[in-house]
């Protein structure tokens, strides 16, 4: 192996720059070439790299978003497109890619090690919802943003007796829901995961109400949506003026945290060894403290269920 590529895909996420540095620094001082791909699989596709050395990642350990850029491909999902991917790496010389995204991206990852292109997964996603790992890069930058912005939302709910419905992401995993409300306290928690019933919601701020509760936050995982139509039943029902707040992209921002850094850092450099061990296939995951690796046919097929006694605790805790 002389030469590796690393590229970002699928949604962005705070320590990814950390991962990329900590790719482009491992490989350097294995002797490798490193060539960064730009826009995900559509650069690799438009042949769109440029070779990084030891400089090129100064300065970007602190920094949000990813200076490889990101973006979602349908393009690549086609037989064309792989092709062409495949072609673009055999023209450039590449011996293994480093692919940090989510499940999505490795699902591209393993069609491109199938097709004979060594490819090692790195998790990085704001929403925790890769089932091989206890942890994704960005979710504690995440978590924090949301908190930060609940933590004000709930200042001025709190002044003016309100009840605040706030959405956070998360179309699928009610992962950034349930911790996030853990945290800040939500009175109550709704995620894709967990049925929910309104009339529930309603009687637990009814009998909240009489023992002097006077303002409350709910959050909403994005997959549930209709956060406004939400605010606006309980108002109906409760008599509480309600408002709905969606936080969006401000939540994927962010100089990433301690944790997402060092776990970027320990997770890039664990991915070049993979390929330098001529492993491939494999997805970088984290489990009880520990960097481990898995086949990605086998990584994609896991699941993870959310922890329905977090879920319970939480209510309990916020009457
Ligand atoms: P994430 O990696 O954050 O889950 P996406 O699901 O949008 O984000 O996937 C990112 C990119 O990975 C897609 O735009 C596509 O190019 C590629 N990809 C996603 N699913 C597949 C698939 N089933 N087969 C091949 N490539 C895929
Ligand atoms: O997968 C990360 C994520 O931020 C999800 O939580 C969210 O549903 C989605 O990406 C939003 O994607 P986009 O940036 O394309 O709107």
């Amino acid at each position: 192996m002389k030469k590796i590529g690393v590229l970002t895909s699928g949604g962005d996420a705070p320590g990814m720059n950390a991962a990329i540095r900590a790719v482009v620094r491992t490989a350097r001082a294995r002797g490798l070439s490193v060539c960064g791909i730009s826009r995900g699989y559509n650069g690799l596709m438009e042949n769109d790299m440029f070779e990084m050395d030891l400089r090129s990642v100064s300065d970007i350990i602190d920094r949000g978003g990813t200076i490889l850029y990101s973006a979602r491909s349908p393009k690549f999902k086609t037989e064309q497109g792989m092709d062409l991917a495949v072609e673009v790496c055999k023209r450039n010389n590449i011996d293994g890619l480093v692919v940090i995204g989510g499940d999505g991206s490795f699902r591209g990852a393993r069609d491109l090690s199938l097709k004979g292109i060594p490819c090692v997964g790195i998790p990085g996603t704001i929403d925790n919802d890769i089932s091989c790992t206890d942890y994704t890069i960005g979710l504690d930058t995440c978590l924090n943003t949301i908190v930060q912005s609940v933590d004000r939302v709930r200042d001025t709910s709190e002044s003016h007796d309100r009840c605040t419905v706030v959405e956070v992401m998360g179309r699928k995993a009610g992962y950034l829901a349930l911790e996030s409300g853990i945290a800040v306290g939500a009175s109550y928690i709704i995620i894709p995961e967990k049925p929910y019933s309104l009339d529930e919601v309603i009687k637990r701020m009814k009998e909240t109400l009489k023992t002097g509760k006077r303002h409350f936050v709910i959050v909403v995982a994005e997959g549930i949506g209709g956060v406004a139509n939400l605010a606006k039943r309980i108002e109906e029902e409760t008599g509480i003026e309600s408002k709905s707040v969606i936080l969006g992209h401000v939540q994927r921002g962010g100089s990433p945290t301690a944790k997402d850094r060092i776990v970027a850092g320990l997770m890039g450099n664990y991915a070049v060894d993979l390929l330098l061990q001529g492993k491939s296939n494999r997805v970088v995951a984290i489990k009880k403290d520990e960097i481990i690796d898995y086949d990605i046919y086998e990584a994609l097929n896991m699941t993870k269920s959310i922890d329905l006694n977090k879920y319970n605790v939480a209510l309990e805790i916020s009457i």
